[in-house]
């Protein structure tokens, strides 16, 4: 079934920012609902390009994914396996399903990279622009079962399996599962600047403080 953009969740989704931001990070939010519209192999291939081009610390790119598709059933569920139950009870919905796994050591020297985790969220989120801009959704997971994921794909010694991602169409309003409508239609709240830009002292607010709801940017 092909899915047409659903105006009720993306407008209610959609950020109301307190200065300008690009229109694709205000459209970008985390969806529980996910139609069965599976996504194209030249789509996904974008997806994972943006993340390859995402900055790392001494250009280690210290990250790797696995995926798995709703074409092929055993894969799907092996991946959906890695998830916990709160998350596979709405992830099973994704056509697409990511296992982002992190090498916790530098490979020319051996050290610890501290960075490693920080750059797996860094290519995630460039995996995710790419999507917001393709009409595609990413619902990113820190509630997953590393051991399970290391047993199952083989994970060597010292790389992780840190995160996971659910990717597809976000589902109509009346698709939605029992349980999830309201997570998927109510408006995203975030704290404001001064509580987290802060100047000369620990809790002190920046001067960056918002005078009006400011538009969103249009990018032609
Ligand atoms: C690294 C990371 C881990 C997350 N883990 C989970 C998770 O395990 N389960 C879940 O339902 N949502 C998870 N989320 C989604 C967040 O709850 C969501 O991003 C947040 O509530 C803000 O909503 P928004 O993305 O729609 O703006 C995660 C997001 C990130 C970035």
């Amino acid at each position: 079934m092909t899915t047409a953009p659903d105006t009720a969740s993306s407008s209610a989704k959609r950020a109301s920012p307190d200065f300008p931001i690009q229109k694709l990070l205000a459209d970008r939010w985390s969806p529980y609902g996910f139609s069965d519209q599976p996504v194209l192999e030249t789509d996904l291939s974008s997806l994972f390009e943006a993340a390859r081009w995402a900055a790392s610390s001494y250009n280690e790119q210290p990250w790797t994914y696995f995926v798995a598709t709703k074409k092929n059933s055993g894969e799907f569920e092996r991946l959906l396996s890695c998830l916990n139950p709160a998350n596979q009870a709405w992830a099973k919905t994704a056509p697409v399903l990511v296992l982002g796994v992190v090498s916790l050591r530098f490979a020319k020297t051996g050290k610890d990279n501290r960075s490693a985790v920080h750059d797996l969220g860094l290519a995630s989120a460039n995996l995710d622009m790419e999507a917001t801009s393709r009409d595609l959704s990413v619902h990113q997971m820190i509630g997953i079962l590393p051991d399970i994921a290391r047993e199952l794909y083989q994970i060597p010694a010292h790389h992780e399996a840190y995160t996971a991602m659910a990717i597809g169409y976000k589902a109509h309003t009346d698709e939605l599962l029992d349980g999830f409508h309201e997570r998927d239609l109510t408006p995203r709240q975030r704290k404001p600047l001064s509580l987290f830009v802060f100047n000369g002292t620990w809790g002190q607010p920046s001067s960056l403080t918002p005078q009006a709801p400011a538009p969103v940017i249009n990018n032609p």
